[in-house]
């Protein structure tokens, strides 16, 4: 295991459910040496859905999104790993897919702002992992346990 395991939130968003993208992108988190240690196929109602995007609340796109995000299905995840929220977000892409690089999830798999395939926490936000795993998760959800990888995956 890594000296500085971290655990981070991610959700496959509406968008990314329906057009079946969820194997892909746990298959990339997956592959860079991630590991899952929570998840839920779950549709967010709108309570949730304000509280977890509460610091847009007042924005001029926050009831879209809000509607957005409890439109359908979503897959909320716990993933874990050495420096797991900022490593996410870089393998996300920018906010907008149409920025974002080529290689990135949302630049392979998504054009619009609005409909940009996965959340991730924010790693500039001190704590936004934590507040959001709690806010979707029961600790008893979360499942802790030792990859056999590891040891070839951390020095
Ligand atoms: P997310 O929270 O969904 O992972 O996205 P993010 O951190 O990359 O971006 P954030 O600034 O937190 O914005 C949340 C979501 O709101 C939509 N958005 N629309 N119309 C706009 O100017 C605008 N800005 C943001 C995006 O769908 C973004 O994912
Ligand atoms: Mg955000």
């Amino acid at each position: 295991m890594s000296e500085d395991p971290e655990r981070t939130f991610v959700m496959v968003k509406p968008d990314g459910v329906q057009r079946g993208l969820i194997g892909e992108i746990i298959g990339r988190f997956e592959d860079r040496g991630l590991t899952l240690v929570g998840a839920k196929f779950v549709r967010i109602d709108r309570d949730l859905a304000e509280d977890h995007y509460g610091e847009h609340e007042g924005k001029p796109f926050f009831e879209d999104l809000v509607e957005f995000i409890t439109s359908g299905p979503v897959m909320a995840m716990v993933w874990e790993g050495q420096d797991a929220t900022r490593q996410v977000r870089t393998m996300m892409g920018e906010t907008d897919p149409a920025e974002s690089a080529p290689g990135t999830i949302r630049g392979d798999l998504g054009l619009d702002l609005g409909r940009n395939v996965i959340h991730g926490s924010d790693h500039e936000d001190e704590g936004a992992n934590e507040r959001e795993i709690a806010l979707f998760f029961d600790e008893a959800e979360l499942v802790d346990w030792d990859p056999i990888d590891d040891a070839w995956l951390y020095e």
